[in-house]
């Protein structure tokens, strides 16, 4: 899914100048990572979150890991590393991941934990969504909103719209 201009007009309303903030999840793509190093600028920080290495053969990535203010970090939630904390967001394009076996409908509550426990109260957990998903979630069928109820009943949904939906962590519980 290309990164949409609605996306990131609403984004920059959640993430600012430095921020510390996180993609979970990541991939290859570094089109989320960039535009969010972006955002927070040289005084921010962002930090790339994944199981696998692709840096070794993605030209992207290795070019990611020359900037100052981009941190990749490989970790196998439910771990995260020691600095993935106090952050002011953390962003999770195709929160399915967050299920152990995606599409299972199973859902770790440990990885919820540690999502939690990454962002400080206030902070944002920011949700790009693709075409399906949108369906999903305003059509009858809101998986992400339903874990989100479960598992992180103190999160407060601020925004949902088109292909973004974002929520803030209301307390420390
Ligand atoms: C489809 S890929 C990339 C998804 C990415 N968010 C995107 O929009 O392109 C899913 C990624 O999740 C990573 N992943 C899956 N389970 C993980 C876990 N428990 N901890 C860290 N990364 C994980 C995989 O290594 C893979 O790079």
């Amino acid at each position: 899914m290309a990164v949409s201009n609605h996306l990131w007009e609403n984004v920059r309303k959640y993430v600012r100048i430095g921020n510390r903030v996180s993609e979970l999840y990541h991939g290859e793509r570094d089109d989320i990572l960039r535009g969010l190093a972006e955002i927070v600028s040289e005084n921010g920080i962002v930090y790339g979150v994944d199981q696998l290495n692709p840096f070794a053969q993605n030209k992207n990535m290795q070019e990611l890991q020359s900037l100052s203010n981009i941190r990749l970090l490989k970790a196998t939630l439910p771990s995260l590393p020691a600095e993935v904390s106090d952050l002011d967001g953390v962003l999770i394009r195709e929160f399915i991941w967050t299920y152990p076996l995606p599409c299972n409908g199973s859902e770790n509550p440990q990885t919820y934990q540690a999502i939690n426990a990454a962002l400080h109260v206030g902070g944002h957990l920011i949700l790009p969504l693709n075409p399906v998903e949108q369906t999903a979630e305003r059509g009858g069928h809101p998986m992400y909103q339903h874990t989100i109820r479960r598992q992180l009943p103190h999160f407060q949904k601020v925004y949902d719209r088109e292909d973004l939906m974002v929520y803030q962590k209301t307390n420390s519980s």
